[in-house]
């Protein structure tokens, strides 16, 4: 027998750690649910109608080069980059390629960040829940400890910036290496006040780097981005995605705005081909003026009318609460309410089984969140997703509060609306 102990042998950290679940663990693809639990994009790819691209109308992609590896400093995928996010809204300078990471989706970047400025077993982060999950699934996997200074109530979910600026005063601030914040946050869907996260920037006597997360951003008003404010601060790193707005999640990459010296920290510590060739092509035809800007505008508006038709129909549903965040993303946090009208996570989560097992519609179950409680987060679909995902709702909803009209009642309902229709 070998002397090998997985339990003694593997790091205790990894060995405590709870895989991440999605709601797709429990209610798998099978091409006929409705999946509104992951904030995708719901109307499909930044590219064209067609799923087969025509030649010079898609991509170039050059298959017969796929024996070399790829480039490992994509200066043109970053250029495209710039070329976005250079808005001078925030800053008269100019972003370049020295001002970027791109890893494979910005999952990479969050672990690289950590893995870049976190001593294990020493550091910690500071995230401010309720937020993305990956900032201490990743921060457990490092063995980096974790200081949490929760959001401000429901429905703002600001930054609490006193709260936050004495954690990062107080004795063992200088074990704080990263602060996580989530603009739009997820699961609130809320925009940080810029001002807030300039309080954090310019605390006086924390050494640490501010994370923003602006997966979402591309569902926020115009020019709400601070990925070009890098160029002013040397202790700021903004990520963003192609997995939403662009609905690239299937391609993997992600992205990190810094200075120049933590941009040249990152791309050290990376694999050095972590982008494919074929995620690399894919990703510039999407960021190209002229190639999928336009589809992923198109696709964005489309997303924002039905997220403002949800804002509007969901209240009409009797057992849904109040909107719990903003409407700056591609979901929205509603709460379920029991028969006595209050917040309930036990409504919640019957809802949130009963609609996928019965109608075929996932969402994600948040209640167990901080802040959170009874609440469902809904992605935004396509007009005919959110059409069926009301129905769906409206019906379960009655059916687990226990005012759903009985079985024949609810034949005489079909058959009279049959005769009116
Ligand atoms: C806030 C936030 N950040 C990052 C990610 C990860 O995105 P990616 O697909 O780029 O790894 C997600 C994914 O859901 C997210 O919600």
């Amino acid at each position: 027998m070998p002397a090998f102990n997985l339990d003694t042998c593997a790091r205790p950290n990894i060995l405590a750690l709870e895989p991440y679940r999605c709601a797709r663990d429990d209610y798998k693809d099978d091409g006929t649910n409705i999946l509104l639990d992951a904030n995708e994009n719901a109307y499909g790819p930044s590219l064209l109608n067609s799923t087969a691209i025509p030649a010079n109308q898609g991509p170039s992609l050059d298959l017969t080069t796929l024996h070399r590896y790829p480039d490992p400093h994509q200066e043109p995928l970053k250029q495209l980059l710039c070329t976005l996010r250079t808005t001078h809204a925030h800053t008269p300078k100019t972003l370049t390629p020295a001002n970027l990471f791109v890893g494979v989706g910005s999952d990479e970047a969050i672990d690289a960040l950590l893995r870049c400025f976190c001593v294990p077993g020493r550091d910690k982060i500071l995230v401010c829940p309720p937020t993305y999950g990956m900032y201490s699934v990743s921060a457990q996997v490092n063995d980096v400890g974790l200081v949490k200074v929760p959001l401000l109530p429901a429905p703002e979910f600001g930054i609490d910036v006193p709260a936050v600026t004495a954690a990062l005063s107080s004795p063992e601030s200088d074990r704080v290496k990263l602060v996580y914040l989530c603009s739009p946050g997820n699961p609130t869907g809320s925009l940080l006040r810029k001002d807030d996260i300039r309080a954090v920037l310019e605390h006086s006597t924390w050494n640490g780097v501010v994370v923003v997360d602006e997966a979402y951003i591309d569902f926020s008003p115009a020019e709400a981005s601070l990925a070009e404010w890098v160029a002013e601060w040397p202790n700021l790193v903004v990520i963003q995605t192609l997995s939403k707005a662009f609905g690239l999640a299937g391609i993997r990459l992600g992205a990190a705005f810094t200075s120049p010296a933590i941009a040249r920290l990152l791309n050290s510590l990376k694999a050095p081909y972590n982008i494919s060739s074929l995620t690399a092509g894919i990703a510039e035809f999407a960021l190209s003026e002229g190639g999928g800007l336009a589809k992923m505008r198109e696709n964005r508006a489309k997303l924002i009318a039905q997220r403002e038709r949800l804002v509007r129909e969901m209240p009409m549903i009797p057992g849904i609460g109040r909107l719990r965040g903003g409407e700056d993303s591609n979901f929205l946090l509603y709460e379920m309410l029991d028969k006595e009208g209050k917040p309930d996570n036990v409504t919640a989560l019957a809802v949130y089984e009963k609609l996928a097992e019965t109608k075929g519609v996932v969402v994600r179950f948040r209640g167990k969140e901080h802040g959170c409680l009874g609440c469902l987060r809904i992605t935004v679909g396509t007009e005919d997703e959110v059409t069926r995902f009301l129905a769906s709702l409206e019906r379960t909803l009655a059916e687990v509060r226990g005012t759903a009209p009985a079985a024949d009642e609810e034949q005489k309902e079909v058959a009279a609306s049959s005769i009116v229709a």
